[in-house]
């Protein structure tokens, strides 16, 4: 864990401009820089970047961000990768938690020892004809074996003491790559089997697939999660794959590491693998903001259709606008390795090519538990939609959902919507025209993001309960509060992967286009408190009197009726 003071101080030291200028040229813009977005194809600048706030934004895809988030978005690195880097360019060394062990040899240093076992086990695959063979029956050539590092742990069980000069070298067991038995005897963890080498996206090896060369149990055994390797976050193959998804824009996800290796032996470059286990939001997300495509590849039996309903699952928060998503599933008992090999590059192409939309995946797997013979089964297709849906982000994919449920089910598209709790997509547009005037709660969160000191002025109790900017107004004074004043690109980062972000940033990126003067910003935002503490006395003014017109004045309790007379004394309240 990296201490929340050291991340703040690396925003207060990085200025964002200067960042991103080296990865995007950038011209300035008014008070703002803008450049041709690098997250999108687009021919007239829309990517802008804010010195004031520290934050870019691009008006044509809606990537957003700090200058943490450029690096993990323009880089794909995590977010403590992202930090570490900033810091790197600052010259700062990272603070680690008091909580995280202090002894022990470093990051770098555990990167080096696996560096150098992948080194071992590649050296090692020269001198083992049987595992040459292997690979050669599987049609691995020398040359994709060299691109993905691919090497052997030769039979026995301290093979890598000669590989280190000192084998009880706590690294080693950090590292996963040593066990120590009952006996406290040290011992290696691969032994016989063709090593696979997990790279992040720097190209550092952090964790090993190793697969039997024969019928053993288990089939492949990965490396532990360890300080340098988090199952479930990352992605096999990825290093390989950053020019073919560059060019392709999509990218195809497998299970294998087979599957990624030989789809590459056929030219098919933009394979990555979530190594066997379920994908997850953070592998998408990951994908997602470095190609506008996603193809999910599965078997076609059961089982592949149950991983793929998961990705489904796992991708519905996080699909941007503008990013899609398709499924393949695969002839029975074939996997993207057999079919590469036996009908070829282009017959898989076709295949990705051919992807299940979302949409429709989800209708069919929807469909083929609900008995669409009957009204109930129809209703109950309609109910189980409904969480689904509303976890979209993508209000055109969604309306495209909407109407296929109305097909499937009878109901009218406003019925749908209705028994969805959604709001028509219409009356959401994704971006407000500019003489559309903005909302009072709209206008107060663009003032706080402009000057969030003004947070403590915010009268909570009279924010209205159901807006999602009134959430967000809440959301930004609890944070405020919590933290001291921070500046914004500090308030962003304390923000991220909250519910209110998305608002938040909307809101942000419209300060980009209509900055405010900084002498106005108080004059307005008494002037939106004033009028959001005269709506919120209408609105309890009219409970009241719908009241009294119900029971008269005395079925107002002691409290509502001195409140109601009070009230009704008030010259501002309009009847
Ligand atoms: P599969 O069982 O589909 O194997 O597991 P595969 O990739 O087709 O392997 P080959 O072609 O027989 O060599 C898919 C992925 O699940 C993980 C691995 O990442 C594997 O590539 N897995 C599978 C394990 O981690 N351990 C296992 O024992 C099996
Ligand atoms: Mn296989």
């Amino acid at each position: 864990m990296i201490p929340e003071f050291f991340i703040e101080d690396l925003l207060r030291r990085t200025d964002i401009v200067e960042l991103i200028d080296t990865y995007v040229h950038l011209k300035k813009a008014g008070a703002n820089y803008a450049a041709c977005c690098p997250f999108h194809n687009e021919k007239t600048p829309s990517f802008t970047v804010s010195p004031d706030k520290q934050f870019y934004h691009c008006f044509g895809c809606g990537a957003h961000g700090t200058a943490i988030g450029f690096l993990m978005e323009y880089s794909g690195l995590g977010y403590v990768e992202a930090i570490r880097e900033l810091a790197a360019r600052l010259g700062l060394p990272v603070p680690e938690d008091s909580s995280a062990p202090r002894d022990g040899p470093r990051m770098q240093a555990l990167t080096e020892i696996m560096a150098r076992a992948a080194e071992y086990y590649y050296e090692q695959l020269k001198h083992c004809e049987t595992a040459i063979a292997y690979l050669k029956r599987r049609g691995v050539s020398g040359e994709i074996a060299r691109e993905f590092g691919i090497g052997y742990a030769p039979d026995g069980w301290q093979n890598l003491a000669s590989a280190f000069a000192d084998y009880s070298l706590s690294g080693l067991q950090q590292v996963g790559l040593v066990l120590r038995n009952e006996q406290g005897r040290l011992y290696d963890r691969f032994r016989d089997r063709v090593m696979f080498p997990i790279m992040n996206p720097k190209r550092e090896i952090i964790a090993f697939g190793g697969r039997v060369l024969g019928d053993g149990e288990p089939k492949y055994l990965n490396s532990p999660e360890t300080p340098l390797f988090e199952k479930g976050r990352e992605i096999f193959g990825l290093p390989q794959a950053r020019q073919s998804l560059r060019e392709k824009n999509t990218a195809i996800v497998v299970e294998g590491y087979m599957d990624v290796v030989a789809l590459a032996q056929h030219g098919i470059g933009n394979a990555v693998a979530t190594l066997g286990t379920a994908t997850t939001a953070a592998h998408a997300q990951k994908l997602l903001r470095q190609v506008d495509r996603l193809v999910f590849c599965f078997d076609g039996d059961a089982a592949g259709r149950k991983a793929g309903w998961r990705a489904l699952e796992n991708s519905l928060d996080i699909l941007p606008e503008q990013k899609t998503i398709g499924f393949v599933f695969l002839p029975e008992s074939e996997d993207p390795d057999s079919f590469v090999r036996a009908q070829g590059a282009e017959a898989f192409e076709r295949l990705v090519g051919d992807a299940v939309p979302l949409s429709e995946f989800l209708m069919k797997e929807l469909a083929s538990h609900c008995d669409m013979t009957t009204a109930e089964g129809r209703a109950q297709l309609v109910a189980e939609a409904k969480p689904l849906l509303g976890r979209l982000r993508t209000p055109l994919l969604r309306l495209q959902i909407v109407k296929r449920l109305a097909e499937a089910s009878g109901f009218s598209q406003a019925e749908v919507e209705r028994l969805c709790e959604l709001q028509p997509v219409a009356q959401r547009p994704p971006a407000r025209s500019p003489r559309q005037a903005p909302s009072l709660l709209r206008r107060l969160l663009r003032l706080l993001l402009q000057k969030p000191e003004l947070a403590r002025g915010v009268p909570l109790e009279a924010l209205p309960a159901h807006s999602e900017e009134a959430r967000a107004i809440a959301k930004l004074c609890k944070v405020m509060q919590e933290s001291g004043d921070p500046e914004h690109a500090v308030l962003m980062e304390r923000l991220r992967g909250s519910e209110e972000e998305p608002v938040l940033r909307e809101a942000a990126a419209e300060l980009m286009r209509h900055a405010l003067v900084d002498e106005d910003i108080d004059t307005e935002f008494s002037g939106a408190i004033r009028q959001l503490q005269e709506s919120e006395r209408k609105r309890v003014f009219a409970q009241l009197q719908g009241k009294v017109a119900k029971l008269g004045v005395s079925g107002l309790s002691g409290d509502e009726k001195a409140h109601y007379l009070q009230m009704l004394a008030r010259p501002s309240v309009e009847q």
